[in-house]
């Protein structure tokens, strides 16, 4: 993100203010910034600052709402000294001087033109001070997004600090604006809280350090027509693509202009930025939709699939065995190869084995020692890597393993050999995290990342046939503070850590642009837009209980697609849960909705548990197609308190759907509301055939039946779901 300043001719630009005029052909003008079904309008007067008129349906003209008499005086990015005090400013930089203020005036504006997006690049420059703000909007073409990010040069002889730093600001006029954001924490992600907009400021903030989706995450949706609907409404939704701090907020004049503004969290990193240097912010991803919550949905789902935002892109993920539920650090050969039986009897395609395979002097038994020593602890596995590789292969299926590389523990040799190497400041205690000694290693040191990346390196070199990495993260940053960063630099300690983690992200990408990577922190810690371009899924909760995963997999799929969430049977009871025991049935309905894996000991598992979790992954191998790159509609929400929970995936033909209920309230002479389906084509004919079928049972009465996409939308089904936790699965087709 820091770039070098090598253009002369840019020198000269900077120049022109400090003589005390703008450039005689400063730019002005109306830019429509067009995605297939959207438009955001945006305009500049001779010698003024970028304005935002609109951002919506595509249509819509600058004069339309001039004639309209709408107010269009909002700034684009409003600065701190350009903008008055209503407006919350999105920049403010501290000039060398002291100077506090930023007049921002437009000097240019360029059209760049890709295969898949324009780039809109508004110059914009300092009246006073060698400061200069590009600001981009990138639309896609074929997907209903816009990026917008800054880049802040600093000519100055001195370095300057971003005190304010946003990513992006949006200015909506609507009356009845609502708000869904993500809260939730550790086993209970992702909880999607609506509250409608009142006047004054909203702040939704995570100040975790390394992980950004507990407790609060950084995306938003905005419901412009009043509570938030699934299916119908103007929905503006909008994620920042950042790993670290953030901040979203919320202004809002006179309760009917609110004002939203997306960015690093700059309470925690006022950013020293050096002269001659450009800061790029992280990208603000923006979506508008007709069609709901859902339908802003669909649209962050295919941007993921198809625009390198989510490394696998539009392929699926293999049906898998993890073993840390099942064994947690008891791991070791026997049963390592053990569990390979099991996950091949199955029919999955892929063996994971957790945490605890590592440590030489400090062997890992439990969370209190050896991260760091990335080397087979030889007495669990004896054979080494080696050893279990071969087994993989001889059953048919692939190997993954498990790694938390940016983490030490102080009882490791790691510590003993490079105390320098953890966040810290001189002087104080170290506070410590998980197990008493975990601590995070100082991704702001190059010898840092050089150390991280050779984990992976060696891992790899030493045994090519791992098809997957687990990339764990359990700690936050509780020591601030940097021994590599000068004294005057700490303050950049947030942000520098995310842009070492990323630099090593891309280096192991670059080497390794096939291996499939899992994104996991504490369970889905590392959900974000920021990260996922290298990962290929990431670990949706450490809480696998199929209850309360209908809940936690509905509120993650408001933003993240099937194919990157990863969704496992667990076994009962349930110690996360105080003990719940669900049927089988029940949680493999709920794990066939996203990328289906297992969590347990097959050793302790029924064999009525063993024939339906087999039953699902031939069922699951058919339907994995639609579930994982198909477009989701969601149904009825759990959180609506209906008693049943139901969403559906289809694919780009509609030709072939799957949907999913779920009994989540049992009692007597319960209503069950009809599911009427969506994304179908009302005029086709589609066959339902219902998959995973209870071991022992028949496929329910509407197996088989033919419906017309318009029946199926407008009149709906009556579900079968008599007992406690009943689920349907059904394969549609045209
Ligand atoms: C936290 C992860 O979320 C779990 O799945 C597991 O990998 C543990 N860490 C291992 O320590």
């Amino acid at each position: 993100m820091i770039i070098e300043l090598y253009n002369m001719k840019r020198f000269i630009l900077f120049l022109l203010p400090l003589l005390g005029t703008l450039s005689a052909n400063a730019w002005s003008g109306e830019v429509a910034i067009e995605t297939p079904n959207t438009v955001l309008v945006l305009y500049a007067r001779e010698g003024g600052d970028l304005r935002m008129a609109y951002y919506g349906s595509r249509g819509v003209s600058l004069q339309e709402l001039r004639d309209a008499g709408a107010n269009l005086n909002s700034s684009a990015l409003p600065a701190f000294g350009t903008v008055d005090m209503v407006q919350l400013p999105a920049l403010q930089v501290l000039h060398a001087d002291g100077d506090l203020n930023l007049e921002l005036k437009v000097e240019s504006y360029e059209l760049k033109t890709e295969d898949a997006a324009k780039t809109h690049i508004f110059m914009m420059q300092d009246k006073l001070q060698p400061v200069t703000v590009k600001v981009f909007y990138k639309a896609y073409n074929k997907v209903d997004i816009i990026e917008t990010w800054t880049e802040i040069e600093n000519a100055e002889k001195k370095p300057v600090t971003l005190k304010r730093y946003d990513s992006g600001h949006l200015v909506l006029r609507q009356g009845e604006v609502w708000i869904t954001h993500m809260h939730g924490n550790w086993a209970a992600e992702t909880e999607p809280t609506s509250e409608p907009l009142t006047g004054g400021v909203k702040i939704i903030r995570n100040t975790d350090g390394t992980r950004n989706a507990h407790l609060d995450a950084p995306e938003v949706m905005v419901s412009l027509d009043g509570s938030p609907q699934e299916n119908s409404g103007r929905v503006i939704g909008a994620a920042l693509c950042w790993s670290g701090n953030f901040e979203l907020r919320f202004n809002t004049i006179s309760h009917k202009e609110h004002h939203f503004y997306a960015g690093i969290d700059p309470q925690s990193s006022e950013y020293v930025l050096d002269p001659r240097q450009t800061f790029e912010t992280p990208h603000l991803a923006l979506t508008f939709s007709n069609e709901g919550l859902s339908g802003a949905s669909r649209n962050f789902h295919r941007w993921a699939r198809t625009e390198g935002m989510l490394h696998r892109g539009m392929k699926t993920g293999d049906i898998l065995l993890n073993s840390w539920e099942g064994l947690y650090f008891n791991i070791d050969e026997a049963r390592m190869i053990a569990m390979m039986d099991d996950i091949s009897q199955f029919g999955g395609e892929l063996f994971v084995m957790d945490d605890g395979w590592f440590g030489d002097k400090y062997p890992r038994k439990d969370d209190t020692s050896s991260l760091g020593d990335w080397v087979v602890d030889k007495n669990k596995l004896p054979n080494g890597l080696d050893a279990l590789t071969k087994a993989a292969r001889e059953r048919g299926i692939k190997f993954g393993i498990w790694i938390e590389p940016e983490m030490v523990n102080t009882k490791s040799e790691l510590f003993e050999r490079h105390p320098e190497w953890v966040l810290q400041t001189k002087g104080r205690d170290l506070k410590l995290g998980r197990g008493g000694t975990q601590l995070v290693l100082d991704m702001t040191n190059p010898e840092v990342q050089d150390f991280v990346f050779k984990i992976v390196d060696d891992l790899l070199t030493q045994n090519p046939e791992i098809a997957y990495i687990k990339w764990d993260a359990n700690a936050s940053i509780q020591n601030f503070g940097s021994l590599y960063l000068p004294k005057n630099r700490q303050q950049n300690l947030y942000v520098d850590y995310h842009l070492g983690l990323l630099k090593t992200l891309k280096r192991i990408r670059a080497k390794y642009p096939d291996i499939v990577i899992q994104d996991c922190a504490s369970g889905g810690g590392r959900a974000n837009y920021g990260l996922l371009p290298y990962f290929d899924e990431f670990w949706t909760s450490d809480n696998t209980d199929a209850l309360q995963r209908v809940f936690i997999q509905w509120g993650t799929s408001l933003f993240f697609p099937a194919n990157a969430m990863a969704c496992h049977i667990n076994h009962c009871p349930y110690w996360n849960t105080g003990g719940r025991v669900i049927p089988i049935k029940f949680r493999c309905d709920v794990a066939m909705s996203g990328r289906l894996g297992i969590e347990l000991q097959p050793k302790d598992m029924t064999d009525e548990e063993r024939k339906q979790t087999s039953t699902c992954m031939a069922d699951y191998k058919q339907l994995r197609q639609v579930v994982q790159t198909g477009n989701l509609y969601r149904l009825i929400s759990p959180y609506d308190q209906k008693g049943i929970s139901s969403l559906m995936y289809v694919d780009d033909a509609r030709r072939q759907g799957v949907l999913f209920v779920y009994k989540i309230a049992n009692y007597y002479d319960q209503p069950i509301p009809r599911v009427r389906l969506a994304g179908l084509n009302p005029g086709a004919t589609y066959t339902l055939t219902e998959k995973n079928v209870r071991v022992g049972q028949k496929p329910c009465a509407l197996s088989g039946k033919r419906f017309t996409g318009r029946f199926l939308m407008e009149v709906g089904l009556e579900m079968p779901l008599r007992e406690e936790y009943a689920s349907r699965v059904f394969f549609i087709e045209n």
